[in-house]
């Protein structure tokens, strides 16, 4: 019998887990975000579980209604390559923004931890949704929606370009004849674009797994294109399975309009999990972490989606306001979601702001209905595999030792891995370097920096 379909899981370390005030509850590290004993020990214990990855999400602008963990957490490459030291399996997906920082650094920063974990480095491609981010870097202004992914789209090219600077064996490094590297193996890209003129070639050689993965987290239509032209996976959130499968749908449809196969893309949606042994017990521990939010921290915390707009300045038990087109510059396919539940639900701004911030989530329960509902969302079509976002502090750990093993002992998930490298254990493809391929291809021609 073939083997059953398998499971991709990463989870999030996202120092406080939880909702901006959780960090009061008792089992939480108060430090957390700024913790490396408490990091590795979340890295251990993914690796021990045979997860695919951590991934470690990111912004650039705070003010002081941040969530907690925003105003004092890890850079995420800086993070992810102290724990690529300590791990030996488990891969690692750092968030970059294409809007704040140019393509030369990033991809030298991401092949360095590539390199560093031998093939176990990825990148969540955003585009910063913040207005504010302009003004930590030398910005008049944060660039408009479109424009922000038409940067993104240049410059994965750019990253990508520079990541076949170095064909695979262009270290020869012969003591006996002097001969370090061969020249005809290294490759300058000389790109000129709209945003970006970056001659190369990169100051380090090829990935181990032929280049980093890069997910993209983004959800309107130009984000779905990006992503379904140039993506190795997605990092998305649907409330419902009918979204998640309209979702999956919807990009695997254009990844093969852009003549890719579908499985070259995978959709992971992002999920928050609270379980324990009986629905009371998984139920308590959603109620023991809601009831730490104040109205007023909901109210921010909504705020910071919509530019960090004031809620307090509207009647809370009416319906949610009217706001237009406030926020489709920022985090647009959430603002557009938040705005079409409300009208649709008829909600008020209390329900709306309580929802955002201590969503009951489709996967609470006892351990085998939260694996139940992985499975229907997996083998319904609407997930190829799920990023764990545990929705208390000590969740990962309830995942890994109560949801875990029934995956497992189902089939569908590992009990051990498959691959040295992310791309390997995800089951992507290794992607040729574009000179080499040419060589091989006979016709001697350079390639197109396509
Ligand atoms: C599931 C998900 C996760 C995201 N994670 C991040 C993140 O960690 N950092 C960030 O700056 N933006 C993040 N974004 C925001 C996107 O990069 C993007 O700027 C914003 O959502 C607007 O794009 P969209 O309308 O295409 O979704 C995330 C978006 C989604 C949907």
């Amino acid at each position: 019998m073939g083997k059953r379909k398998q499971l991709r899981l990463g989870t999030i370390i996202h120092g406080v887990p939880g909702n901006m005030s959780a960090w009061r509850h008792p089992d939480a590290v108060a430090d957390a975000s700024v913790n490396i004993d408490f990091y590795k020990q979340q890295a251990w214990d993914a690796e021990a579980a045979k997860f695919d990855f951590v991934f470690i999400a990111d912004g650039l602008y705070i003010t002081e209604k941040s969530l907690p963990h925003f105003l004092n957490r890890f850079e995420p490459l800086t993070i992810l390559s102290a724990l690529g030291a300590v791990t030996s399996r488990i891969g690692f997906v750092g968030t970059v923004s294409t809007s704040y920082s140019e393509p030369f650094t990033v991809a030298r920063q991401l092949l360095s931890l590539d390199h560093i974990t031998r093939g176990r480095g990825g990148w969540n491609l955003v585009t910063s949704p913040l207005e504010g981010s302009a003004r930590n870097f030398s910005k008049a202004q944060h660039p408009s929606h479109p424009e922000r992914y038409k940067i993104a789209a240049e410059y994965l090219e750019v990253a990508r370009g520079l990541w076949d600077s170095w064909e695979a064996d262009a270290f020869v490094r012969d003591k006996e004849s002097g001969v370090f590297f061969d020249p005809e193996k290294l490759h300058r890209l000389d790109h000129v674009g709209p945003a970006f003129s970056v001659q190369g070639p990169l100051n380090i050689g090829r990935s181990p797994q032929g280049q980093p993965v890069v997910f993209q987290a983004g959800s309107s239509e130009d984000g779905k294109n990006l992503a379904a032209r140039s993506a190795d996976a997605v990092f998305t959130h649907s409330d419902t399975l009918e979204q998640a499968q309209q979702f999956y749908t919807d990009v695997k449809d254009r990844a093969v309009a852009y003549g890719r196969s579908a499985d070259e893309i995978l959709i992971l949606p992002g999920i928050t999990v609270i379980v324990a042994e009986t629905e009371e017990a998984a139920e308590a521990k959603y109620q023991e972490v809601a009831s730490l939010v104040s109205i007023e921290n909901a109210l921010d915390y909504l705020g910071r989606f919509f530019e960090h707009h004031d809620f307090s300045q509207y009647p809370l038990d009416e319906p949610f306001p009217e706001l237009g087109d406030f926020g489709s510059n920022s985090f647009r396919s959430g603002t557009d979601l938040i705005k079409r539940n409300a009208k649709e639900q008829g909600l008020t701004l209390r329900q709306v702001a309580l929802q955002a911030t201590t969503p009951r989530t489709a996967f609470l329960g006892t351990p085998e209905q939260v694996a139940d509902r992985i499975q229907q969302w997996f083998e319904g079509g609407g997930a190829d595999g799920f990023i764990i976002m545990p929705g208390t502090p000590a969740g990962l750990g309830d995942f890994t030792s109560l949801v875990v093993p029934i995956l497992q002992a189902r089939g569908l998930f590992r009990t051990e891995y498959e691959s040295t490298t992310l791309r390997g254990n995800l089951g992507l493809p290794e992607p040729a370097n574009r000179y080499t391929q040419a060589r091989e291809a006979g016709n001697g021609a350079e390639p197109v920096n396509a």
